[in-house]
């Protein structure tokens, strides 16, 4: 009996294995990245399972760098010694992944001043990569924020003309952001000389009267760079930093565009801070969960671990 089949198989097989290996190994040349490591490694995975066409198509798409409509940079300022608190928020923002967009969050604080700071934070930086370290001695209302935008269009600088980011918000680290409802809720917004965020006082409505609350607010990158080089806000830092912001922008004729996303960000309805409001499904942010139970509260409320994937390696009811 003839093998024809077969010959015809291996004739097929080995000249497409060749082809995948040099797409693989362009891959990976493209640009030296640990992303592409693993598509490397994802590569020879597949190959050794069967030359699927369909899984090569997948491969090829994810290989060019991903187009996101928005970039968003949140800083969570904070201080050296909030471990846990890091620790938990990387839990809260490391398990969301909003579609389309690159948020990126970072802990930003002045420079460690204890021992332990210094191999500690050391430690969490070579793991997780995620923390800003100002070169200012720390402190709430004395300019931290300030050196917070000013920084930026420093340390972002690439030789691409691309700006890194279309927004940098600079948020408290006890607030719950929902990044999906954030970006949707910036999609339709001018990605200029915007100023975002939660009026204050409590009851007013117009963005264009006073300032955003310093629970979390947010500006397009032409006011970061502006922050960096106008003498408006050099010379004036004193003050809570929220106010003075606003009062920048008021002074430099900036945030033309301003969105007030109340009642979709709010504090923690109890106590009833004026500022607050009940847990809603149009919800982007909850302030002031300063406990444990309030942040249990607030995730229990937006079922944030109700599709916790079925294992036999926990046993949850
Ligand atoms: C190829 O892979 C896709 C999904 O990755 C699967 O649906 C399809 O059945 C595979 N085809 C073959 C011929 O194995
Ligand atoms: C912060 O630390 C750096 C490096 O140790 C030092 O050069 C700088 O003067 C410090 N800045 C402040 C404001 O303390
Ligand atoms: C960014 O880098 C370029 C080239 O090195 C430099 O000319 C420019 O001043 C830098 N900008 C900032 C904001 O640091
Ligand atoms: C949470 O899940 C419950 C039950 O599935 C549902 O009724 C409720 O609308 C969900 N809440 C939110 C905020 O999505």
């Amino acid at each position: 009996m003839k093998k024809p089949r077969k010959s015809y198989g291996r004739r097929f097989i080995f000249p497409s294995f060749f082809f995948i290996i040099s797409l693989c190994i362009l891959a990976s040349f493209n640009e030296f990245r640990y992303d592409n490591f693993l598509q490397f490694g994802l590569c020879a995975f597949t190959l050794q399972k069967a030359p699927n066409m369909s899984v090569l198509e997948n491969l090829l798409s994810t290989n060019s760098p991903p187009n996101y409509d928005i970039k968003i940079l949140v800083g969570i300022l904070t201080l050296p010694d909030q471990y846990q608190k890091r620790h938990f928020l990387r839990l809260i923002y490391g398990t969301q992944s909003p579609s389309g967009a690159k948020v990126d969050v970072k802990f930003v604080f002045c420079n460690r001043t204890k021992e332990d700071q210094r191999t500690l934070v050391a430690l969490e930086i070579m793991r997780y990569d995620d923390i800003i370290i100002l070169n200012c001695p720390e402190n709430m209302n004395n300019g931290k924020t300030y050196t917070y935008f000013s920084s930026l269009p420093e340390l972002f600088n690439s030789s691409s003309n691309h700006q890194p980011y279309d927004y940098v918000m600079k948020a408290d680290d006890d607030i719950y952001i929902r990044l999906d409802n954030l970006v949707e809720s910036l999609r339709p917004l001018p990605k200029e000389d915007l100023y975002y965020g939660f009026v204050i006082p409590c009851n007013s409505m117009d963005p264009f009267v006073h300032y955003m609350s310093g629970m979390a607010y947010l500006v397009s990158w032409d006011i970061v760079e502006w922050i960096r080089r106008s003498d408006v806000p050099r010379n004036h830092r004193q003050g809570p930093e929220d106010k003075v912001m606003g009062e920048w922008l008021r002074a430099g004729g900036r945030g033309r565009n301003r969105h007030n996303a109340k009642w979709s960000m709010y504090n923690y309805p109890d106590p009833n801070s004026g500022c607050s409001h009940d847990f809603w499904p149009d919800t982007i942010a909850v302030h002031l969960l300063k406990n444990q139970e309030k942040w249990i509260k607030t995730l229990g409320y937006f079922n944030v671990t109700q599709n916790l994937k079925p294992s036999k390696m926990y046993h949850i009811p």
